[in-house]
C-alpha cells in the first residue's frame, strides 16, 4: 500500500464516520456506529492503522500524522453525535409541545346540593315578598327551643327522648345525651328541634314590624326512613306588625307555593295545636289534584310576643314553619328523604 493509497482510505473513512456520527437518530443507533468505527477490536479504524505498517518506511512519518488526525476528528465527531443525542432526550422529557388541535380535557364542574339549590330558591322567592333572611345557632338553649315559645317546662316535646340534649362538662365537646342533662343553674343547650327559636332571636334584637324568613338544619331523634331523617332542614317564616291577620298568613303561603311549584296553587287550613300560636293551623295546598301537607302556622300566641318585650294590644304577627326537604321532594318527585343525605353522585348529580 503507497501513501496515497493510505491517505485515501483514511479520507473516506473520516466522511464515512462522521456522516454516520451526525445522522443516528438515537443512542442506539450511535453506539452501532461506534462499534463500527471506533470499535477497539474489529473497528475500521483499527483495520486501517493496521494498513500504516505496509506503507514504506520513507512515508511513515506523514501517514502516521495524518492518521492521528483523523482518528483525532472521528472521535470528535462521536461525541458531537452523543451531546446530540442527549440533548434531544431532555427535549422529549420536557413534554411534547403544546398542540392546539387536540380536544381539550373536560373539567369536572361540582354542584350545589338539591337542598341548597331549594334553600336558595326559597330565599329568593320570599326575598320578592319582602322576608329577608335571618341566621340562629343550630346549638340552642332551653329558652329559646321551648320557653320563649310558650312551651312550659313539664311539656311532652321537652322530653330527651324527643330532643338532642347536649351535656357539656367543662372543658370538652358537648356530647348529646340521652337523658336530660342536668342544669347545673344554667340554661340546658339542646340541638335546635325548630327554626322557630329564630323568631324569638330576631324579636329579642329588632322592634316591629319584622319580616323575616329563617332557613336551617334541625334536628329530632328520629328513626331514618323514606319520610324522616334525624336532621332536616325548615324554613320559618315570621310577620309582625300592626293589623297582621290569618287572611295575611293565607295569601303569603299561597303565593309562595304558587311561586315554588308554578302553578296556581290553593292553600287550606285545618285546625291544629302549637304552644306558640293561636290560633294554630296545618297548612295544606291542593297541587296536581291532592291536598298535600305543607307545614304548620298559626298567629303568634301573645304570650310570645309580650315574652320578647312587644306590646301585644298593638301588634300581631302571624309565623309558618315548613319542611324544606319535603317540598324539594314534591317538587322532583323525590320519594325517599335519605337519599338526600347517601352522598350517591349519581343522584346528586341529577339537580
Ligand atoms: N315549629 C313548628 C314545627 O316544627 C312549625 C311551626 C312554625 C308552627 C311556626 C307554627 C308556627 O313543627
Amino acid at each position: 500500500m503507497n501513501l496515497a493509497q493510505f491517505l485515501a482510505e483514511l479520507e473516506s473513512l473520516q466522511s464515512e464516520a462522521a456522516a454516520a456520527f451526525g445522522s443516528a437518530a438515537d443512542a442506539a443507533a450511535l453506539e452501532e456506529a461506534r462499534i463500527e468505527f471506533l470499535g477497539a477490536a474489529k473497528g475500521r479504524l483499527k483495520a486501517t492503522q493496521k494498513g500504516l505498517g505496509a506503507v514504506p518506511k520513507e512515508d511513515k512519518p506523514a501517514a502516521g500524522k495524518r492518521f492521528n488526525e483523523v482518528k483525532t476528528a472521528i472521535e470528535a465527531a462521536f461525541a458531537a453525535g452523543q451531546e446530540r443525542i442527549a440533548s434531544a432526550a431532555v427535549e422529549t422529557k420536557a413534554g411534547p409541545r403544546f398542540d392546539p388541535t387536540l380536544p381539550g380535557e373536560p373539567l369536572r364542574l361540582g354542584r350545589l346540593h338539591p337542598i341548597t339549590q331549594t334553600i336558595e330558591e326559597l330565599k329568593d322567592i320570599m326575598g320578592r315578598l319582602g322576608f329577608t333572611a335571618a341566621d340562629g345557632p343550630e346549638i340552642e338553649d332551653e329558652y329559646h327551643n321551648f320557653e320563649a315559645l310558650n312551651i312550659p317546662q313539664e311539656h311532652p316535646a321537652r322530653d330527651p327522648l324527643e330532643n338532642f340534649y347536649l351535656s357539656v362538662a367543662s372543658g370538652q365537646s358537648p356530647v348529646v345525651s340521652r337523658q336530660l342533662p342536668t342544669d347545673n343553674g344554667q340554661r340546658r343547650l339542646l340541638l335546635r328541634s325548630q327554626t322557630s327559636t329564630v323568631q324569638i332571636r330576631v324579636m329579642e334584637k329588632r322592634q316591629p314590624p319584622v319580616r323575616i324568613i329563617s332557613l336551617g338544619r334541625v334536628y329530632r331523634p328520629d328513626e331514618a326512613d323514606a319520610t324522616h331523617y334525624p336532621m332536616f332542614h325548615q324554613m320559618e317564616g315570621l310577620l309582625v306588625d300592626r293589623h297582621v291577620t290569618m287572611a295575611d298568613l293565607k295569601s303569603v303561603l299561597r303565593m309562595f307555593a304558587t311561586s315554588y311549584l308554578g302553578e296556581d296553587v290553593h292553600i287550606r287550613f285545618r285546625p291544629s295545636f302549637f304552644p306558640f300560636t293561636e290560633p294554630s293551623v296545618e297548612a295544606d295546598m291542593h297541587w296536581h289534584d291532592r291536598w298535600i301537607e305543607f307545614g304548620g302556622a298559626g298567629m303568634v300566641d301573645p304570650n310570645v310576643l309580650s315574652a320578647v318585650g312587644y306590646d301585644p294590644e298593638v301588634y300581631s304577627a302571624f309565623a309558618f314553619g315548613l319542611g324544606i326537604e319535603r317540598l324539594c321532594m314534591r317538587r322532583h318527585g323525590i320519594t325517599d328523604i335519605r337519599e338526600f343525605y347517601r352522598n350517591d353522585i349519581r343522584f346528586l348529580a341529577q339537580f
